[in-house]
């Protein structure tokens, strides 16, 4: 999965240099992820969308990574928005809990046929401080957080979660406690030091891959070698 976070003071170049991206680069990758930095230099109308009508045309699904994490009306304001723009899925932070957080954030998802993925684990070096603390469950049973996340994910019924290409131990926990069906995605292969295969031995369905392919001098030929390491 292409992850389309280039950087431009210009947003007509940012717009021309992420679209020849993609072009170029779209017949290896299974979709496509935008962040909220390209939605704050382009805009959703008239930019944003733009990139989702060209993935589109390549039948490329768009995923917004907005990692929602508000209280329920303005998480749902926001989904509207990526929604009406075109995005097919979104992720979201189960940190905010069910009612009142993600309770409509799925709602909406559901009632429009987007899907929901959950970020159970971050790729960064000190995400462990958080997402790896030992926690007393309501059961009394000792937790880490991101398992009481991935066990979030699992109950919401989430369509797949988000767990770092860095953290492959991590990767196959998940996989263990919520099953064969769920659908990992692993970003931080590459320029953050994640190992693809070891990844995907661990369990992950799917890289998710930016700078190492929209860097390299040739970045067809990069998204290329990433897909036959996936595969
Ligand atoms: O350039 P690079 O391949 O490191 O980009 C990784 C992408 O995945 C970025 O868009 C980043 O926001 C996102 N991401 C991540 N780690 C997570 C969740 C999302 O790097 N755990």
């Amino acid at each position: 999965m292409l992850a389309l976070d280039l950087e431009d003071p210009d947003p007509d170049t940012l717009l021309q240099r992420s679209s020849r991206i993609l072009k170029e680069s779209g017949e290896y990758v299974c979709a496509i992820k935008i962040n909220r930095q390209l939605v704050l230099a382009l805009g959703l109308r008239n930019g944003v969308d733009k990139l989702l009508k060209t993935a589109h045309e390549s039948s490329l699904p768009t995923i917004m990574d907005a990692k929602l994490n508000d209280v329920g009306h303005t998480n749902e304001f926001m989904l509207r928005s990526y929604i009406d723009a075109g995005f097919d899925a979104v992720i979201a932070s189960p940190l905010v809990g069910w009612e009142g957080g993600l309770d409509s954030v799925f709602r909406l998802a559901i009632s429009t046929g987007r899907a929901v993925i959950l970020l159970v684990y971050m790729s960064n070096p000190g995400a462990d401080a958080f997402y790896s603390l030992r926690t007393m469950s309501a059961t009394g049973k000792p937790k880490q957080v991101f398992e009481l996340l991935a066990e979030m994910a699992i109950e919401w019924k989430a369509n797949g979660v988000v767990v770092g290409a860095t953290k492959p131990e991590i990767i196959s926990s998940v996989r263990q406690l919520a099953g064969r069906e769920m659908a990992i995605f692993s970003p931080g292969v590459g320029a953050q030091g994640g190992d693809a295969r070891r990844a995907v031995e661990a369990g992950s369905d799917y890289l998710i891959v930016g700078r190492s392919i929209y860097t390299d001098p040739i970045p067809s030929a990069a998204a290329k070698r990433y897909r036959d390491m996936a595969r």
